[in-house]
């Protein structure tokens, strides 16, 4: 999860309406850019009513997706303390992710890793790639179609929730383990797996 959730939904909760109308500047052609899936997702995540109606399970991850702008793919995301993503990309698609509530730390790199490859293909991180960021609520960030990172709810007590967006809807994921600079390409994840 790209935060991207789990393959299966909770049953009987309606994902509430996220008006995409909203979105501003969206050509059909060339979809929403990257500003304005940030926007969106801020937006989305200052919306008070929209969050409260995320349950929220102390046991794991919990989501519900929304109607993102111009044909993107959005999600409100809820953490308990604890939980993460583990490393990922997002298959080609840029991206933005914002706080609603708490606190999620990222971890992501300054570089541009190779993509594609097979399973079991092994990257090399270069020293000093490594960048952690601490992303409280109404905070966020925009990210590039080769983003490769980690998104994790550090703390103790407190769940965190998020927004996040895409586009192109993603094609695919790249799960990758990672050992000291080494990141292994464990499996690819395709969006029929998250039916
Ligand atoms: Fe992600």
């Amino acid at each position: 999860m790209s935060p991207f959730p789990p393959p299966v939904a909770p049953a009987g909760v309606p994902a509430p309406a996220f008006p995409a109308s909203e979105a501003t500047g969206h050509h059909p052609t060339d979809g929403p850019g990257q500003a304005e899936l940030l926007a969106f997702v801020r937006r989305a995540a200052a919306d008070t009513s929209l969050v409260a109606g995320l349950p929220l399970d102390p046991e794991g991850r919990t989501w519900l997706r929304l109607d993102g702008p111009g044909g993107s793919e959005a999600w409100l995301i809820g953490w308990p303390p604890g939980t993460g993503t583990g490393w990922h990309d997002h298959g080609g698609s840029y991206g933005a992710f914002a706080t609603a509530a708490g606190s999620l730390r990222e971890d992501a790199l300054a570089h541009h890793l190779p993509a594609g490859g097979e399973p079991g293909t092994t990257l090399r991180i270069p020293e000093g790639a490594d960048r952690a960021r601490q992303l409280g609520p109404d905070q966020g960030r925009a990210f590039g179609p080769h983003h490769v990172h980690q998104v994790l709810n550090t703390a103790t007590h407190d769940h965190a929730v998020s927004v996040h967006a895409y586009y192109p809807p993603l094609p695919l994921m790249r799960r990758y383990s990672r050992s000291g600079q080494a990141l292994r390409l464990e499996h690819i994840e395709r969006p029929e797996d998250w039916q």
